[in-house]
């Protein structure tokens, strides 16, 4: 997730923006750059890669000057290079941005019929433009953000410097973070608050819709056009636990994370009339399909068993589901209507890759799903289907969470692209799916709300030394995901299973101490995974239920039951894994095992 600083004050601002974003680097990055306004103007310098690089511009070339903005970047919207590297310039006006302009094509069009020449092909040169247009109009740089934010829709925080103003600059925010940070003779604000910390721990979180006018004596916060006041807050956070939110784990941070990783995900892609805007992947390709196979490792194969599920029952195609490096081994007989799509968070897992580029050479259509913009999977996929970018933002957990999500999210908004590109989905059916998909985030806030209870259960959860996990449908690949978070972050042996497989082997195991983890949907299924969960308890097997909401009578049978919001059903997946994700985490984190690090494992497996 990119980085903002903006800093006005007394200090070298290129020194103090790069100390800045060097402790935002934690959130992940491919390109950064800093604009500084100085005696001759406005100046900037960017550099692809490394904040060292970036130094490294600003050895070779200094800028002196006390007013500037900075960036990280994780590229959304254009490859990771210098050209696409904020700030962006239109004219006198300088911008740095986080977050998704989702109307950002119609408005590059309109200004460039109004003469605008665009050098880059992000989203964000727009507001460089839009700013730049209305001064041109004679409006003041406050007025002129102001009436720029007015034409943005998505997801923004914004820092603009025009050099026309040396001795302030302007900040909004609406949907991503924004603080404000007050210090003595100096300002600045952040995406996050390690930035700030070295200079002051008085900061104020702007809300959405706020916009602040920064000068080095003051800062001014504008609500809807007019002055307001914003408390100040005292933090009082390490710069390590601010790197985290305050939050005791990167993991756990990313947990809570997800109804905004999930919405990130969704913007920009929900058309009205049911189409599904995929930017980067061309669903007109797939026309003729016959056939779809989705291959991944780990846990982004079982976001493949789910995506399976919405794929066939959305879109009426077969779907299989593969083992990556299983996969690029085995002889496959492909036709006219074959295409392949590998899912890989990092985009980088040297398995799927190969697996892609072997299909691929043999001419079949390959696709994408990845997290990261111009990995190995996505180029290799870019000139064939394309990708489809998750955008959950950088995961530093090992065990993957948002990225799960997302990629889930992702295979739905597939499904009724593909759906309504082969007709197979009536417009009706596919507005139903995308409006449901627009209520997920909420749902999944409500979910995480109500999972809290799950830290309690860790005593209680952590006496075990093995544990059975089952779902059927939609909820067997979460079975198999609870499992794996199990077993990755606090070294218990977990296994998931299908419940109907349960008598066919696992049920020898059940004593009082190997307890079941079971995922009760309120689907058609229900009553024979409840069934499944009465056998458990008749062999006197502890069982941990979650279920949905009006679902309460289950207590009778569980030794501990979880609910959360009833959802549909094909969203029942993304709003089960959050309790199956908290369980791992506070489990492991009772046992005090090393959460964001577990041993053994790498977050991207680029070995064979
Ligand atoms: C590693 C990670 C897992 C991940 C798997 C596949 O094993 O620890 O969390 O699911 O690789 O990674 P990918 O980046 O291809 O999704």
């Amino acid at each position: 997730m990119c980085g903002i600083v903006g800093y006005i004050g007394a200090q070298d601002a290129s020194e103090v923006l790069v100390e800045g974003l060097k402790t935002l680097e934690y959130r992940g990055y491919d390109s950064a750059g800093v604009a500084i306004l100085a005696e001759g103007g406005l100046d900037r310098r960017r550099a692809e890669g490394k904040l060292r690089n970036l130094s490294k511009r600003l050895k070779e070339a200094p800028l002196a000057g006390t007013l500037g903005i900075g960036h990280t970047r994780w590229a959304t919207h254009g490859k990771p290079n210098e050209t696409n590297a904020h700030p962006h310039r239109a004219g006198g006006v300088a911008v740095v941005h986080n977050g998704i302009i989702e109307n950002y094509a119609a408005l590059r069009q309109e200004l460039q019929a109004d003469g605008a020449v665009f050098t880059s092909e992000t989203d964000t040169e727009v507001v460089a433009h839009l700013v730049s247009h209305f001064r041109a109009q004679g409006l003041d740089l406050q007025a002129s953000v102001a009436a720029s934010i007015e034409r943005l829709e998505g997801a923004y925080a914004i820092a603009v410097v025009d050099e026309a103003y040396p001795d302030e600059f302007i900040a909004a925010r609406e949907s991503s973070p924004l603080i404000l940070a007050l210090g003595d003779d100096e300002n600045l604000v952040a995406s996050d608050l390690p930035a700030v910390l070295a200079h002051t721990r008085k900061v104020v979180f702007l809300q959405d819709g706020d916009l602040v006018r920064v000068t080095r004596g003051e800062a001014q916060i504008f609500a809807e056009g007019a002055l307001v006041e914003r408390p100040v807050k005292r933090v009082d956070w390490s710069p390590a636990a601010a790197q985290k939110g305050g939050y005791k784990h990167f993991m756990l941070k990313e947990i809570f994370e997800q109804p905004r990783a999930v919405t990130d995900t969704l913007t920009g892609r929900l058309g009205r009339g049911g189409e599904v805007h995929l930017e980067h992947f061309d669903l007109e390709a797939l026309k003729g399909i016959q056939h779809i196979s989705l291959v991944a490792c780990g846990t982004s194969w079982h976001a493949a068993l789910v995506g399976r599920d919405l794929i066939e029952s959305i879109a009426g195609i077969p779907v299989s589901v593969e083992y990556a490096h299983e996969y690029r081994y085995r002889r496959h007989i492909f036709g006219p209507g074959d295409a392949v799509i590998g899912i890989s968070q990092s985009g980088e897992t040297a398995d799927t890759l190969a697996a892609l580029g072997e299909v691929k050479a043999r001419g079949v259509r390959v696709g994408a799903i990845t997290n990261v913009m111009e990995s190995a999977v996505a180029r290799l996929s870019g000139d064939s289907l394309g990708v489809i970018y998750t955008h959950a933002g950088p995961e530093i957990g090992v065990a993957s969470t948002k990225a799960f999500t997302t990629q889930m999210v992702s295979l739905h908004l597939l499904a009724v692209g593909i759906g309504r590109t082969l007709g197979t989905l009536t417009v009706e059916e596919a507005t139903a799916e995308l409006e449901a998909l627009r209520h997920l985030p909420h749902w999944m806030e409500q979910a995480l709300e109500g999972a809290s209870q799950v830290a309690e259960l860790a005593p209680w959860a952590s006496e075990f030394d093995n544990y059975l996990f089952l779902g059927r449908g939609n909820l067997f690949p979460v079975a198999l995901e609870g499992a794996l978070k199990l077993k990755e972050i606090s070294y218990i042996h977990a296994e998931g299973y299908a419940a109907g497989e349960m008598k066919h082997g696992p049920i020898a195991l059940i004593t009082e101490h190997f307890p079941t983890v079971a995922l009760v949907g309120s689907d058609d299924l229900k009553a024979k995974v409840v069934s499944n969960i009465e056998e458990l308890k008749a062999r006197g097997g502890p069982v941990l239920i979650v279920a949905s909401e009006g679902d309460e009578d289950l207590a009778r049978i569980a030794d501990q039951l979880v609910l959360v919001p009833e959802v549909p059903e094909r969203l029942q997946p993304v709003i089960y894994s959050l309790p199956m994700q908290l369980l791992a985490y506070h489990v492991a984190d009772f046992l005090g095992t090393d959460v964001d690090q577990p041993r053994n494992l790498a977050k991207s497996v680029t070995v064979e």
